[in-house]
């Protein structure tokens, strides 16, 4: 049986097959309408979620089958004490499959060592997100139409965003990647992601603080959040939440076909006028995100079509 809890726990080749087989989904879906009759996901939301859980759930019912679960700790036994382990020996009785997301770093590789269904890591604390990467690799391979030879800028929060981590760790497995980290001082990568994953993979990469300064170059600008609720006091992160504003102006300084991704939640880091621009993927980027949903689901819990 297997888990997803890591982006690396797939290599590049079936990604690659995760990636076409969504694509069938998105061009035909009535042949996967009914592939998981009969079969629940559960997803445990331990941390609110709108989009990540929402996108598991219509991903199921897509396939034909149903869910269960719950969206908040408040609203589970966990406000009694109970564990993680516990609770899923007790899920793994309800439902085939689950998504788990959690405060804790490590929580759903917990779940997964006591779990007789399959577990995916829907966002670790700080730490990783891999189905939010899935979505990102199939966006910027449908809509640039390859993951090698790209310049990629990640703004933002790239401290405490599991998005960027989980990407990061994805994209330093193909060839001619350029990293440009565009981050303050105070929210720059975690030193693991510096010196394992970027340096350790002989990744090309730099660290900035100016957004303007570098938008000529890059192929995607992936925007982040501020992660308020990682932050240890309200002052610092009102200092830093609006740091970069990415806005019409700023967008005249890029290459025509650059790619600008967001994984959602935005607050104010992108200004709504650009929404309209082309360049502007962000809510596309969520419907990739149900077509790879689905095909992991499919895969995690081996339905052949
Ligand atoms: C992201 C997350 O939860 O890490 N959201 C998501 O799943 N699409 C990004 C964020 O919350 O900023």
């Amino acid at each position: 049986m297997r888990h997803l809890l890591n982006p690396l726990d797939f290599s590049v080749e079936e990604l690659d097959e995760l990636m076409d087989v969504a694509l069938d989904i998105s061009k035909n879906p009535q042949k996967y309408a009914e592939c998981c009759k009969g079969k629940k996901i559960a997803t445990l939301f331990y941390e609110p979620s709108t989009r990540t859980r929402l996108s598991f759930e219509a991903a199921m019912l897509n396939l034909g089958g149903s869910v269960l679960g719950f969206s908040s700790a408040a609203s589970s036994s966990a406000a009694k004490g109970e564990s993680v382990a516990d609770t899923i020996r007790m899920v793994s009785c309800y439902a085939d499959i689950c998504a788990m997301r959690h405060p804790k770093e490590g929580a759903p590789l917990v779940a997964s060592l006591n779990s007789s269904i399959p577990v995916i890591n829907a966002g670790d604390g700080g730490h990783q997100h891999p189905t939010q990467t899935l979505t990102d690799l199939m966006t910027i391979r449908s809509l640039k139409g390859r993951l090698n030879n790209i310049t990629i800028g990640l703004c933002g929060d790239l401290k405490f965003g599991r998005t960027v981590h989980s990407l990061i760790n994805a994209l330093v497995r193909y060839d001619n990647v350029r990293f440009i980290l565009i981050s303050p001082n105070e929210l720059r990568v975690p030193d693991y992601i510096r010196q394992e994953v970027l340096t350790g993979n002989h990744a090309e990469f730099k660290e900035v603080t100016q957004l303007e300064d570098v938008m000529p170059e890059l192929d995607i600008l992936y925007m982040t959040r501020v992660q308020r609720e990682r932050f240890f006091n309200e002052e610092e992160y009102i200092r830093m939440k609006d740091c970069y504003i990415l806005d019409a102006k700023k967008m005249e300084l890029a290459k025509p076909d650059m790619l600008v991704l967001h994984p959602l939640p935005r607050v104010n880091e992108i200004s709504v006028e650009v929404d309209k621009d082309p360049r502007a993927v962000y809510f596309k980027q969520v419907q990739f995100g149900v077509y790879i949903r689905m095909a992991l689901i499919l895969k995690l819990l081996e339905i052949q079509v």
